[in-house]
């Protein structure tokens, strides 16, 4: 859907669907270098990466495997505790294996810092990360991050995956939520 069709729910429209396809292209090709002749695992954090995985591995002229990841992280509203739980674990023995880890945002980085460590045990050849969006003022833990897509302001966003409440997560662009859609409501954020 489009901005038009949840109209007001969002204050602005912080990346077009067109910015996400071009930078994920440019993101393509740096990827496809890095990774030139070898093997390549893509995963994915449920649910909010499933937009990213989806047009990012099409986007690639190189030959990827997928499987999927869901954890929860508690916290308080909009906020990440770092406390994780894997509600969907790997079918994928990572050993020896080139993992991408695909995410569509980081916020504090405690869920993505716990998520990695969990990952390295598993004995993979490597292990990096990609994520479309990164809020860097929102940082609590230092994490590398191999591609990152657009930096953005330490605001809660929508779209792309990203969702409120479960919604907006087929808005075809990236917003900024509207404070008045969750000012009523304690809801977490997974
Ligand atoms: P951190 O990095 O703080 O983030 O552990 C954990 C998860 O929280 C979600 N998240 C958001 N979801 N808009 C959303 O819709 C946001 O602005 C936002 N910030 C964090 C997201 O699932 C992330 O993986
Ligand atoms: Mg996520």
């Amino acid at each position: 859907m489009e901005p038009r069709d949840i109209d007001g729910d969002l204050t602005e429209i912080l990346i077009s669907e067109e910015q996400i396809r071009a930078r994920l292209a440019e993101m393509s090709r740096q990827i496809e270098v890095d990774y030139a002749g070898t093997d390549l695992l893509l995963v994915g954090v449920l649910k909010g990466a499933v937009m990213v995985m989806a047009d990012l591995a099409r986007e690639l002229h190189h030959p990827v495997t997928m499987d999927w990841m869901a954890v929860s992280s508690y916290g308080s509203g909009t906020q990440s505790s770092g406390v994780v739980r894997i509600l969907k674990d790997l079918d994928t023995d990572l050993s020896g294996r080139n993992v991408l880890i695909v995410e569509d945002i980081i916020d504090s980085g405690l869920t993505l810092s716990w998520l990695l460590a969990n990952l390295k045990t598993r004995g993979p050849a490597s292990i990096e990360i990609c994520a479309l969006l990164r809020k860097p003022d929102a940082a609590r833990v230092d994490i590398d991050v191999k591609y990152v897509g657009f930096n953005i302001p330490n605001q809660f966003v929508v779209g792309y995956g990203l969702d409120y409440d479960e919604k907006y997560r087929n808005l075809r662009s990236v917003g900024i939520l509207a404070p008045h859609v969750y000012s009523t409501v304690a809801a977490a954020a997974l």
